[in-house]
């Protein structure tokens, strides 16, 4: 089974406008989202572009805040405590990664953690570590969601992911961990890579490695869910070589139209939520 990821994300979609309709019926309020973008990287305008479309098409506010690479951090800091001030924002997202002279933990620590859409504040960290209610990253939640679509319980299976970042590894080990898996985390320094993923009844792989996962790194009947982004010649391709893996998975995320759809969709997920919170 290949998960489509795209029509997932319509359907998660589909459930916000709904909401943001129904409370704007009762409230004249929709939520608002503001972006912050730094500098020209390609990917990241790609992203913020995206962004903004789905916000918009859902039926939310959205704001996008360009700085020039050379922006200072005070500058930074000083629109964030605007933009935590400003009743009409529900979420802010800082797009990373930030230049040099932008200290990425003092922005992410200068974000009010009730209006942290990313999950990235140490507050929402704790929170999600602690198995208390957060705000849970985008990615991890929309690659849990995507996992739960074929296997509704997954108590008890063994949960292996590639990758230790705090915006993919981290967090999904903690959401795995509380759907009761036994987790187990692997990166660039793990001796035994391949033996540590064929044990894999869920394989997240987030390492940012070309098809890094080879057919024989996967347990027959297992669900394979791919977070990688890679440039390959004019080609976007995953952390898993998708053509010799997907016969073997029980279900199998695409690159591209597998999790990056719900990273955006879980975005839109996590505004709401912020909104939500703030009404009164
Ligand atoms: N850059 C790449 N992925 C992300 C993300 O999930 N959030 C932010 N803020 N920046 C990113």
């Amino acid at each position: 089974m290949i998960i489509d990821g795209k029509k997932e994300a319509e359907i998660l979609r589909d459930e916000i406008k709904k909401e943001i309709i129904s409370i704007k019926n009762k409230t004249n309020k929709v939520p608002g989202l503001s972006v912050i973008l730094i500098g020209d990287l390609v990917p990241s305008q790609i992203y913020v572009r995206n962004k903004e479309k789905n916000s918009k098409e859902v039926g939310m506010n959205s704001n996008i805040i360009k700085y020039s690479k050379d922006v200072t951090e005070e500058e930074v800091l000083k629109k964030i405590k605007e933009l935590n001030n400003d009743k009409n924002v529900s979420g802010i997202l800082v797009q990373l990664p930030l230049p040099d002279q932008i200290g990425k933990e003092k922005i992410i620590n200068s974000i009010d953690p009730s209006k942290d859409v990313d999950g990235f504040h140490p507050i929402n960290v704790g929170n999600l570590a602690s198995g208390y209610k957060a705000i849970v990253p985008c990615t991890p939640l929309g690659c849990l969601i995507l996992i739960k679509k074929v296997e509704k319980n997954l108590s008890g299976k063994h949960a292996v992911i590639i990758g230790r970042s705090n915006l993919n590894g981290k967090p999904m080990a903690q959401l795995l961990l509380k759907e009761n898996c036994t987790v187990t985390i692997v990166h660039s320094k793990t001796k035994n890579l391949k033996e540590e993923c064929s044990k894999a009844d869920i394989l997240i792989a987030a390492a940012g490695s070309a098809k890094l996962v080879k057919k024989d790194w996967v347990k027959n009947g297992s669900i394979i869910i791919d977070v990688g982004i890679n440039q390959e010649g004019d080609k976007i391709v995953g952390d898993v070589s998708f053509e010799e893996v997907k016969d073997k998975a029980k279900a199998i995320t695409p690159v591209p139209g597998g999790v990056g759809p719900m990273t955006i969709a879980c975005l839109l997920k996590n505004t709401l939520e912020c909104f939500k919170a703030r009404l009164t």
